[in-house]
């Protein structure tokens, strides 16, 4: 894992999950995987998030896997990483008003950022996936937050211009990515450089697709190998050009956030 520079504007946790106190990110040995059972479990959910489109092709609606977003197996520092994420849920969450199980926030990812199918709860997916995580968190303890959940927390500048993200998205972020967005699939079918937009990419109900997520993700996390150089006034510049090109719609967004609480970035 690649040490995080500790920036002036880098907080620990995003906003929203800031009510715990934070623990320090330990990193899983991969030696602790047992075997048996449970050791397959665990593999079967590491190969369902780290190649989505093969592994879950029945709930996989776009190009993208999980870990396209929370970075290195979800082992990342402000990439939404899932090390501790065990002990912190269930966890009430405003966009649906309830309690939410880490079932439920798998399954959103899987119909927005991933814009498919929800896995079934008692699936040997859903339990692989729960078991990848109950993995990765063996060593945070029941109701902490990792130092680093979530993403990292930029300062909104007063104008954001997507004219000039767009040129800045030519220099910085098509060389991967592609001009159009569509990213570069392997021979093999296989995700190289993810899509941004277009079909094969998250739908509007996603995270990824608010200013202040996809910014935050930005800053932190790419272009990929120069973390961390762009100004958060070039971050979002570059996110309000890419989050509002085309993209698949959601069609429940009409559900969210029934009893209010909805982020200012929202886009519906
Ligand atoms: C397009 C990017 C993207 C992809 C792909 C993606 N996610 Fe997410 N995920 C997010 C964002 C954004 C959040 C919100 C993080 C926050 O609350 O600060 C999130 C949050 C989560 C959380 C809760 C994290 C926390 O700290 O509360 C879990 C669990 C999760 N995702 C699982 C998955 C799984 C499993 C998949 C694949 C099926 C997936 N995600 C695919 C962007 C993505
Ligand atoms: C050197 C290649 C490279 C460059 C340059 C690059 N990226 Fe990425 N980007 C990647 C890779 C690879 C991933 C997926 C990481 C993984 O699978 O481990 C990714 C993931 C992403 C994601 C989350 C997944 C998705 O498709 O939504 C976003 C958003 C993103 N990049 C935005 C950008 C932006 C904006 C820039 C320019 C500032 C940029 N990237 C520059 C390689 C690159």
């Amino acid at each position: 894992m690649k040490p995080i520079p500790m920036l002036a504007n880098l907080i620990l946790a995003s906003a929203c999950h800031a009510a715990l106190a934070a623990h320090p990110m330990p990193t899983p040995n991969p030696a602790t995987i047992p075997a048996g059972p449970m050791g397959e479990a665990i593999r079967l959910g590491e190969a369902i998030v780290t190649q989505t489109p093969q592994a879950a092709r029945a709930y996989s609606g776009n190009g993208l896997n999980c870990t396209s977003c929370h970075l290195d197996g979800g082992k990342r520092a402000f990439a939404a990483p899932w090390v501790g994420i065990w002990g912190v849920f269930p966890e009430y969450r405003p966009r649906n008003a309830q309690v939410n199980a880490l079932q439920d926030r798998i399954n959103d990812c899987f119909q927005r950022s991933i814009n498919g199918k929800p896995l079934p709860v008692d699936s040997k997916e859903m339990q692989g996936v729960l078991a990848y995580m109950w993995w990765l968190s063996r060593d945070v303890p029941t109701g902490q937050n990792v130092e680093g959940r979530g993403f990292a927390r930029l300062k909104k500048p007063q104008a954001v211009d997507a004219a000039r993200g767009k040129t800045l998205y030519a220099a910085k972020c098509a060389a991967c990515h592609l001009p159009n967005g569509e990213g570069m699939s392997g021979p093999d079918g296989k995700t190289i450089f993810p899509a941004l937009w277009g079909p094969k990419s998250f739908n509007i109900g996603a995270g990824m697709a608010r200013l202040n997520t996809a910014a935050a993700f930005i800053k932190a996390n790419m272009p990929q190998g120069q973390e961390n150089t762009l100004s958060d006034q070039e971050a979002y510049d570059i996110a309000a050009y890419f989050i509002n090109q085309p993209r698949p719609d959601f069609a429940a967004k009409h559900l969210d956030w029934p009893k209010g609480g909805k982020p200012e970035d929202a886009r519906y």
